[in-house]
């Protein structure tokens, strides 16, 4: 055989085994699984909870509130768990995430992509850097941002030099910025960290064009989870005092419940 007919055959060979995997795999999800979800989306839609580690999940879990469904309990897709059930009368998927941005937008990119979806709710420990806010304190954000995308500025430039590649309008500097030497133990005027900028998140929207950029920083929380929100407040307040004080005086923080449809069922009691 000479080396041409050789050639021939190894390529012949090797598209062989090509075409041979292309119908045996199915990219990342398994045919199998993709009749399994279709089956979960039937009964959808669905709200989408998305909570970041097993800490924070397994009160949920365990508590009385929840029900897995009886027919598909869980799928585990590519890592991540989702637990399909409902919260009262709520149909709901949950899903951990695991900590970082990347493993909360992955996660929650593959729940809105593969399950019928009416809203995702996210819930988890939060910080914060407010002296006036104590733990046990409420606090519902109108916004949030992801502040973690940074243009650090070379030692020697300050506020007023251009970052780089800002002209091209890749970066900005309208947003603010954190100077190390500010947060330095022993007082410095200078820290070779510098300076760094914030910078809003370069965003592509399903209705917008592919591949055109848009930017946003401050991102609007959903109006009506917003109002939801400013009820739970309420309502946590409102047990939380029932319980401590047994009854509480008027005052008129309480005007927004009185307001919504949750104080024709139940009357506050005030003292
Ligand atoms: C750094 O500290 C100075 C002096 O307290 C203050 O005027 C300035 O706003 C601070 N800058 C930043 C970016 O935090
Ligand atoms: C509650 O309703 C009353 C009467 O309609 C109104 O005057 C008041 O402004 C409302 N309060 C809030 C917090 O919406």
């Amino acid at each position: 055989m000479s080396i041409g007919h050789f050639r021939l055959w190894s390529s012949l060979v090797l598209s062989l085994v090509l075409w041979s995997n292309t119908i045996t795999s199915d990219a990342a999800i398994g045919s199998g699984y993709l009749r399994k979800i279709r089956e979960v989306n039937k009964l959808g839609p669905y709200l989408g909870i998305v909570v970041p580690n097993m800490f924070e999940m397994d009160p949920l879990l365990h508590s009385d509130r929840f029900v897995p469904d009886s027919r598909t309990t869980s799928l585990d897709i590519m890592g991540k768990r989702f637990r399909i059930g409902k919260v009262g009368n709520q149909k709901v998927i949950l899903v951990m995430t695991g900590l970082s941005m990347l493993n909360a937008g992955i996660t929650t990119e593959l729940l809105l992509t593969l399950f019928s979806l009416e809203g995702v709710l996210h819930y988890g420990i939060a910080g914060n850097a407010n002296p006036n806010l104590q733990i046990g304190d409420v606090t519902i954000p109108e916004y949030w941002a992801h502040s973690g995308l940074w243009n650090w500025q070379r030692f020697g430039s300050g506020p007023n030099n251009p970052l780089a590649l800002e002209s091209n309008g890749d970066f900005t500097r309208e947003i603010g910025y954190l100077r190390f030497a500010n947060y330095s133990i022993t007082p410095s005027s200078d820290n070779f960290l510098n300076n760094v900028w914030y910078q809003p998140e370069e965003i592509f929207t399903v209705d917008g064009s592919p591949e055109v950029r848009e930017h946003i920083f401050k991102v609007p929380v959903d109006s009506r989870y917003l109002e939801v929100a400013k009820m739970v407040e309420v309502i946590i307040l409102y047990n939380f005092m029932k319980q401590i004080l047994g009854c509480f005086k008027y005052h008129q923080d309480w005007d927004f419940y009185q307001n919504t449809s949750l104080s024709k069922k139940k009357k506050i009691q005030t003292c």
